[in-house]
């Protein structure tokens, strides 16, 4: 791909993505630092051609977008993001931008050093010194609601101290203590709950509870760096004195901020930070470097997205040394044959590592690896730990070189090698035991048709029993099939076949994304289902129809259009159909512009739908969703137990719908109603 139109459309769609499974997923798939390199990238090309700047480009704005449940929480300043260094070289080349943009008789520049905290970023806003709200930092403009879970934190003040301005915003980060992190997994692993992959997504996760009680009790602190709205009247001259006054406030400021002089103070302070890090009770993954003085801040202003007067240094990835133990094969969904390393547990980057991903041929290939070989592996930020390279040594020559066997491990067929794609196959997709047991754990989960006690456990013994072998196979299942199993009791097998049934209606877009096609994940399956409207369409669509949709192009296009020409597949979706999975046409009041504007809150318990799949039907048919009647809301969907909403909706005359109404509204052509 050396067409830069192409290669920058393809930069802009990446970075998008990831930055949406960072930010509102939680789930980066790649590190910081390959981040920064693609992004990086992109602005080498705009800048070398503006023409190539495309509208969502993320270097025309600032992160993702907020979430449904949580009201959005507007910055009346926009929150920034920072530029990066990664080396003293770049830290120098920062100083020198300084000193040209303040025209060269600046003399040695004073600086701030702080911790790079590793946390969740939020802004609390203060007026006559009282906590009014306070909202994660979402995409720079909105970002969401939290008021509730931030007054939980010990360390947020809410009332500040010491003849406080008229109004004030604070931002800072929510940290998660790293002894009370480590304390809350044993718990929740000794209580039979998944363990939090790390305190950055515990925090993240913890700070967008909905209920506060939940919050309430885990070990987050806030930590004051920076100030969004300041008013007229504080006479602050530098960022070290801000942070003086944060603590007068009573918030919590670093202790090891330092103030230092010139670019050496400042390689100096980051390398007496990075010695101390192991030490902190919670994560930094670098430093920032501010400008001191405000005059000079202000001299410097901002380019797009970030101040000309501050910069992250970004440490590079933990690297340490470990054992390659063996190497063995596992088959994904798709029936792709990944090499995975067990390696004798190492800490690394705040976590243990036993496993990791060889991903595929060419990697095994290039890595050159041997069992027994020492190995060093590295952990940058969140993502998942990498073999980097073999140490050297004598044995690596007469130990056995790590092959990928003929056939497959699961099912004894024979491999064949995807050459588009690097991966290795077992072609035998509906009778390869482990494809059609991830085909239907995928099937079943959270973000696909989110069958609540379909796992790991019964989904292997469905498969063993020979009761499931496809999908539309789940729908058939009896209780009397179910009692048939090991260990399952007449409340299990009842509370299964009631989740089985409610998840007919999770909508097309979840069903698009349940049916497990190359390259379709919850986006392309939204924009497909938005599209298309309804898979008859969907199903008639060829290629170049598929192209058409933004973001869709021609890979995922090919893998569509070939899947829906199946026969097996087609009989796989009518079968579907006939067990009552609903594929409603959630794009119709849509694209005639339907629900846009229309604002439902959903109170009470509802028959058939979780309050998330009828938040999501709401939104995909242009709707919004809000958590509070007032006389902007144009519906309350009222299920059973509805309390004081409902009684607010019939004070303000405000149209009050069953799930029944709601459901042929958002079918309604127009949306109209
Ligand atoms: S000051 C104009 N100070 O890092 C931005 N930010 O990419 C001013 N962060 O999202 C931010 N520790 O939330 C500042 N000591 C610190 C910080 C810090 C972490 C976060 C911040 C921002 C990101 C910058």
């Amino acid at each position: 791909m050396t067409d830069p139109r192409q290669r920058a459309a393809w930069l802009v769609s990446e970075l998008n993505r990831h930055s949406r499974l960072y930010h509102e997923n939680n789930e980066p798939e790649i590190s910081d630092q390959e981040y920064d390199a693609l992004y990086r990238e992109l602005e080498t090309l705009e800048e070398a051609d503006p023409a190539l700047r495309l509208a969502d480009s993320p270097t025309q704005r600032v992160g993702g977008q907020a979430s449904a449940a949580l009201e959005p929480f507007v910055h009346e300043v926009p929150m920034l993001s920072l530029q990066n260094a990664f080396s003293s070289a770049e830290l120098d080349e920062f100083d020198t931008r300084v000193h040209r943009h303040l025209g060269g008789s600046a003399g040695v520049i004073e600086y701030q050093v702080e911790p790079k905290l590793d946390g969740l970023a939020m802004e609390i806003v203060y007026e006559d010194g009282l906590l009014i709200r306070g909202g994660t930092r979402g995409d720079g403009q909105v970002g969401e609601d939290v008021t509730h879970n931030l007054r939980t934190i010990p360390s947020v003040p809410l009332r500040l101290n010491d003849a406080p301005p008229g109004r004030l915003s604070v931002r800072g980060e929510v940290l998660f203590d790293l002894p009370g992190f480590e304390a809350m997994n044993e718990r929740r692993e000794r209580s039979g709950e998944k363990r939090f992959e790390n305190p950055r997504n515990a925090a993240a996760g913890t700070m967008r509870q909905l209920d506060p009680r939940m919050v309430q009790g885990r070990p987050l602190w806030f930590y004051a760096h920076s100030a969004g709205l300041l008013s007229v009247g504080m006479r602050l001259g530098s960022q070290s004195e801000l942070s003086a006054q944060f603590a007068r406030w009573g918030f919590r400021v670093n202790p090891l901020n330092a103030v230092v002089d010139g670019v050496a103070g400042v390689v100096a302070a980051i390398e007496a930070l990075r010695q101390r890090r192991s030490t902190l009770d919670y994560e930094i993954d670098g430093a920032v470097v501010k400008v001191n003085a405000f005059a000079l801040q202000e001299a410097l202003g901002f380019v797009t997205r970030s101040p000309r007067w501050a910069i992250a240094y970004k440490y590079p990835p933990e690297r340490v040394r470990t054992v390659l133990d063996d190497v063995i094969f596992s088959v994904g969904r798709t029936g792709a044959v990944t090499p995975v390393a067990c390696l004798r547990p190492v800490r690394v980057g705040g976590v243990t590592v036993s496993r990791t991903t060889l991903h595929n041929q060419d990697e095994l290939a290039r890595l050159d690896l041997c069992v027994g070989d020492t190995v060093e592996v590295e952990r940058a930020g969140d993502v998942i730990p990498k073999v980097v390279q073999v140490v050297p040594d004598e044995g690596h020559a007469l130990r056995p070189r790590v092959r990928y066997p003929e056939g497959c491990p699961e099912c004894g067929t024979g491999l064949i090698r995807d050459a588009e794609e690097a991966a290795t196959r077992c072609p035998n997709e509906l009778g390869c035991p482990a494809q059609v047991r991830r085909a239907i754990l995928h099937f079943a989960s959270r973000l696909c048709m989110d069958i609540e006690g379909l796992g790991e456990r019964m989904v292997d013994q469905l498969v063993g029993a020979g009761l499931v072998r496809v999908p539309s196979d789940v729908y058939r299942l009896s209780m009397e099939a179910l009692l048939g199993l090991d260990r399952v009791g007449r409340l299990s097998a009842q509370n299964l076949v009631n989740a089985i049934m409610s998840s007919r209606a999770r909508g097309l877009d979840r069903v698009v994304m349940a049916l497990g096609i190359r390259h379709v994940g919850e986006s392309t399956a939204r924009d497909l289902a938005r599209r298309f409207g309804s898979i008859d369409a969907l199903m008639a669509a060829g290629p170049g129809e598929l192209q058409a949709v933004d973001g869709i192009g021609e890979v995922v296009a090919t893998s569509v259009a070939t899947f829906m020409a199946n026969d097996r597949n087609r009989q796989e979706i009518e079968a579907l159909r006939s067990l009552g999975v609903q594929f409603a046409p959630i794009a119709a009041a849509r694209s005639a512009g339907g629900l846009v504007g229309r604002v439902f809150v959903l109170t009470g318990t509802l028959p058939n739908l979780a309050r998330e799949d009828a938040a999501r039907l709401i939104e995909a048919a242009g709707g919004k969703v809000s958590g509070s009647v007032s006389k902007k809301t144009s519906y309350v969907v009222a299920g059973s137990e509805a309390g004081s909403k409902l009684e607010k909706a019939r004070e303000l005359n405000v149209a009050i719908l069953d799930e029944a109404a709601m459901l042929a509204l958002l079918a309604a052509p127009s949306g109209a109603g």
